[in-house]
């Protein structure tokens, strides 16, 4: 079943380009999305979208959020679902409620679709499995088609979560008129590109493998990002401490200097994303202050990078989107190679369950 991959969690990383071909397959025409399953109904009044999920979910809410302030133009925010639902949080009816969940079934997420349905706002869940206990709930649903995820550490679910987030910022984009028709025209030519800069090549797996064995025994690990790509630093950090029990934390790059820096050294891991097409300049400068303190470095990028003791390069892209998913793979591959050199059991890592129906 594991098709000659060592794990599931491999498989999972490999198969990434198909399923996400899968999610993108006919919503996509030359100057607008798709979504039959949607009425555009739905987002009439609509001033605010809010997120509510939990874990790698999260963090695909989280880069959702650039995605609806930069390309529909409507106010979003994130919520946490296990903190959400105990904080008497106001709700507005012109608040649109979206959850996002891989398994329909994570038990505090649930139940916040349930307060917001209560308190009257119109609802939405973006979900990979069909019939699952939030799609029976929610007024209207969008299905990820990410297939069966068997490993515990998310990964196919979360490219095709932040896949559908990208369409459906487009989509509301085009509803409420906050994008020319170029531009949209042009990203969706990107998205069609989603499918091959994350298509996991030899090369790369060996550089992520060889290069792996230098980062077994820290004392840290800090993934950073800015803009979108802080969501993804946090996700990075979350896919290494789930699988190989080291300590690793997503951090937003200007924030380093407001204390976390304290703690470089030679024993402190960095994990530098660097695109190329998004505050590139600042984002390097964050990284050499790091380089100075004398924290090993490893920066992700298209960009040649010298002040990093590593240096993983991603192909060039045209956009940063696209390079959000060349490096998803990296960090997914990293680390997958980290747990696998410490003799973890990848798929099953030790305290979790695939789905969390207990509060
Ligand atoms: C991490 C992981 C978890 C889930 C979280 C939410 O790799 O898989 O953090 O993302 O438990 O699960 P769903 O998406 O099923 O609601």
């Amino acid at each position: 079943q594991k098709d000659g991959y060592r794990f599931f969690m491999e498989k999972e990383i490999y198969e990434q380009s198909d399923v996400i071909s899968d999610t993108l397959l006919g919503r996509l025409s030359d100057d607008e999305i798709i979504f039959e399953e949607l009425d555009t109904k739905l987002f009439d009044g609509i001033n605010e979208i809010k997120l509510c999920a939990c874990g790698t979910s999260y963090h695909s809410a989280l880069s959702a959020s650039y995605m609806f302030e930069r390309y529909s133009k409507v106010r979003c925010s994130v919520e946490i679902a296990s903190e959400f639902r105990y904080r008497q949080p106001i709700m507005n009816k012109d608040t649109l409620f979206v959850v996002i969940s891989q398994s329909g079934e994570t038990a505090d997420t649930l139940e916040t679709l349930k307060m917001a349905k209560k308190a009257g706002l119109k609802t939405l869940v973006i979900c990979n499995v069909d019939n699952s206990s939030m799609v029976r709930e929610a007024n209207a649903s969008i299905l990820t088609r990410a297939g069966i995820e068997k490993g515990v550490a998310s990964t196919k679910a979360f490219a095709t979560q932040v896949t559908v987030f990208w369409m459906l910022s487009l989509y509301v984009a085009k509803l409420k008129n906050s994008m020319n028709t170029q531009e949209l025209k042009h990203q969706i030519n990107l998205l069609r590109e989603i499918p091959l800069s994350v298509k996991v090549t030899d090369e790369m797996h060996e550089r992520i493998k060889r290069l792996s064995k230098r980062y077994l025994h820290g004392h840290g690990f800090f993934f950073i990002g800015r803009d979108i790509f802080y969501p993804l630093a946090l996700e990075g950090a979350l896919k290494l401490k789930e699988i190989s029990y080291l300590h690793a934390e997503g951090y937003p790059s200007g924030e380093m200097k407001h204390g976390p820096i304290a703690l470089a050294d030679p024993e402190l891991f960095t994990i530098a994303l660097l695109p190329q097409h998004l505050l590139y300049e600042k984002s390097k400068s964050n990284v050499e202050e790091l380089s100075a303190r004398d924290s090993t470095i490893c920066a992700i990028s298209a960009l040649e990078f010298d002040k990093a003791d590593d240096f993983i390069q991603i192909n060039q892209c045209k956009d940063y989107m696209l390079e959000f998913f060349e490096m998803m793979i990296v960090v997914q591959l990293l680390s997958l190679e980290v747990s696998i050199r410490l003799g973890n059991d990848v798929d099953m890592p030790r305290n979790l369950a695939k789905s969390v129906t207990v509060e």
